[in-house]
């Protein structure tokens, strides 16, 4: 049995250790906001916060998660979560929308870092999460604006 925090509720959980992340979260507690797409932490696209640092879900292990706390695209109301989601929505930056929730979350983290990312802090934090529909102009200046809100 481990015990985790996700989304500020405590949840009790007795899949096996090795179960990974996304599999609790998509198929046990139904938070499809987090995505699948390599399940080998290549893409990115399946990023949640542990702690409030950003995680591949895909290859986490819930043994690695017991008392840690885990925030999802369905928890993200941070005021830097919601600074970052106004941002994308006023710029319209998701197209298929496949990957924005992985790249919402890092980029919060990266706010709550950071508030005045330059072009190389964002490139930096943000690189590793690929978007087939290459929204990373839009991603970049969503930050910016973000940032700016939050200033
Ligand atoms: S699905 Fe986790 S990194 Fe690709
Ligand atoms: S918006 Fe389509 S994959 Fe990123």
């Amino acid at each position: 049995m481990k015990t985790l925090t996700i989304n500020r509720q405590q949840r009790e959980l007795d899949s096996p250790d090795d179960t990974p992340l996304l599999w609790v979260l998509r198929d046990e507690l139904g938070l499809t906001g987090t995505k699948y797409g390599c399940g080998k932490a290549l893409c990115g696209v399946c990023t949640v916060l542990v702690d409030g640092a950003p995680r591949r879900a895909c290859i986490t292990p819930l043994a690695a998660l017991d008392k840690h706390a885990v925030t999802t695209i369905e928890g993200a109301d941070s005021k830097v979560a919601r600074a970052v989601i106004e941002a994308w929505t006023a710029l319209d930056v998701a197209q298929c929308g496949y990957c924005q929730s992985g790249q919402i979350m890092a980029a919060t983290a990266l706010l709550e870092s950071n508030r005045r990312p330059s072009d190389a802090d964002i490139n930096a934090a943000m690189d590793a999460i690929l978007c087939r529909c290459a929204t990373y102009v839009r991603i970049r200046a969503a930050i910016h604006a973000a940032a700016e809100a939050l200033a």
